[in-house]
């Protein structure tokens, strides 16, 4: 599909391109959960334009407990917040961390599938095999070297690899539910490694960037009653605004602030009033009923797509965690992501098509496949999304 350079304006679910109105379903990789040009973003630009606020960290205001006390509600056993503005960024200092933590213990473990952003120690993916395979050129051997990678989901092979490495590993950093293949009941793969975390004394992060706030109960954590060490949050949370947070439990935090050799943490952007503001602006905003509404429109998105498949006999299904849905290129069961990168390589031309197609309804399919609805979805528009959907994949994917 053609780039596309034109955008005009954007507004809720809605992005203009010349003078035509796009149905988003990317909503920036998940950030735009109220929507584009929403009023709470609205909101907090007239705040910042009213108040003549600066962005310099040293005359704060929003930087307070009360602020904490919402992000809290999202992960429960956060203890402290340390401010970032990347995902990138805030991965990169919580790996700083563990290794601090854990007598500078080079290796990390990762796992397949999970995507943690632009950070030379993560960038990697792995076929059957599991060795790393460096997602970008540039990235030197001796990460390559420090990075283990774990199976999606392979309890006995997770183990063996563990096993073998974890003397020489500070972490183990997953995306508890990874946005690449939106699976339900990841209970016992979570709490595997959570159990072996504890065991053998290395920390467990999650990478809740994309789950949190989007997943009922707030996130992964909350809703499993499965509790990392670090976790790490950002994208919807800045309300349009760039953001992110480390939050280290009680124990590491008390660890962090003992240590003689003091971590750094330091980031121009970090923390500063924009986008607390914005931050702060939005968690106040959202309440259950807007998330219920949003999941709830997502789980009929999915089913009413599953059923039409299922009658029509079509390869695709979609998969779903909470809040956020991928449509997978086969009606079989795909539980490792291995299987999921070999179906998209081999439906490529298909999958382009049927991108164009929707394009042609004014639909805009995310590039890297993860659908992300806003709360400002209702059942029409949902309705509108499927039947254009349905079509597309009739017409491209029909056994
Ligand atoms: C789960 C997850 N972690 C980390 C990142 C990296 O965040 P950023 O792009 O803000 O550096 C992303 C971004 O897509 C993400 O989805």
């Amino acid at each position: 599909m053609k780039e596309i350079i034109n955008v005009n304006k954007a507004k809720d679910d809605y992005i203009y391109i010349g003078k035509k109105k796009y149905f988003d379903l990317s909503l920036q990789n998940g950030v735009l959960l109220l929507g584009h040009n929403n009023k709470i973003f609205n909101k907090s630009l007239n705040q910042i334009i009213k108040k003549k606020y600066t962005i310099s960290k040293l005359n704060n205001k929003n930087l307070n407990k009360d602020f904490f006390k919402l992000v809290k509600k999202y992960f429960k056993n956060a203890h402290e917040l340390i401010y970032c503005t990347t995902g990138s960024e805030a991965i990169t200092k919580a790996i700083r961390i563990a290794r601090a933590l854990n007598k500078n213990k080079t290796k990390i473990f990762i796992v397949n599938g999970s995507w943690h952003g632009s950070v030379d120690q993560t960038l990697f993916n792995a076929k059957n095999n599991l060795r790393p395979i460096p997602m970008s050129a540039g990235i030197g051997n001796i990460f390559r070297d420090n990075v283990k990678i774990l199976p999606f989901e392979d309890i006995d092979k997770t183990k063996k690899i563990l096993n073998a490495h974890y003397r020489n590993a500070s972490c183990i950093l997953i995306e508890p539910v990874a946005a690449s293949l939106p699976i339900q009941n990841r209970e016992s793969y979570l709490k595997y490694l959570r159990d072996f975390c504890k065991k053998k004394k290395l920390i467990m992060i999650f990478d809740e960037i994309i789950t949190g706030i989007r997943t009922e109960k707030g996130s992964v954590q909350n809703k499993y009653n499965i509790f990392p060490d670090i976790t790490i949050a950002g994208k919807a949370i800045g309300g349009g605004f760039p953001i992110s947070f480390i939050l280290p439990n009680k124990e590491v935090s008390v660890k962090i602030n003992k240590l003689k050799d003091k971590i750094f943490f330091g980031g121009t952007f970090s923390g500063n009033n924009y986008s607390v503001l914005s931050s702060y602006n939005t968690l106040k905003f959202i309440n259950k009923n807007m998330i219920t509404k949003m999941l709830k429109n997502s789980a009929y998105f999915q089913k009413k797509i599953n059923n039409f498949c299922l009658e029509n006999n079509l390869d695709v299904k979609v998969y779903r965690f909470d809040g956020f849905l991928r449509l997978i290129f086969s009606k079989k069961n795909i539980n490792n992501i291995v299987a999921r990168d070999f179906l998209e390589v081999k439906n490529r031309k298909k999958i382009d098509k049927f991108k164009k197609y929707l394009y042609n309804k004014r639909i805009l399919y995310p590039k890297n496949g993860v659908i992300f609805l806003s709360i400002m979805i209702n059942r029409d528009k949902t309705d509108f999304l499927i039947r254009n959907i349905c079509q597309g994949i009739k017409k491209y994917f029909k056994k």
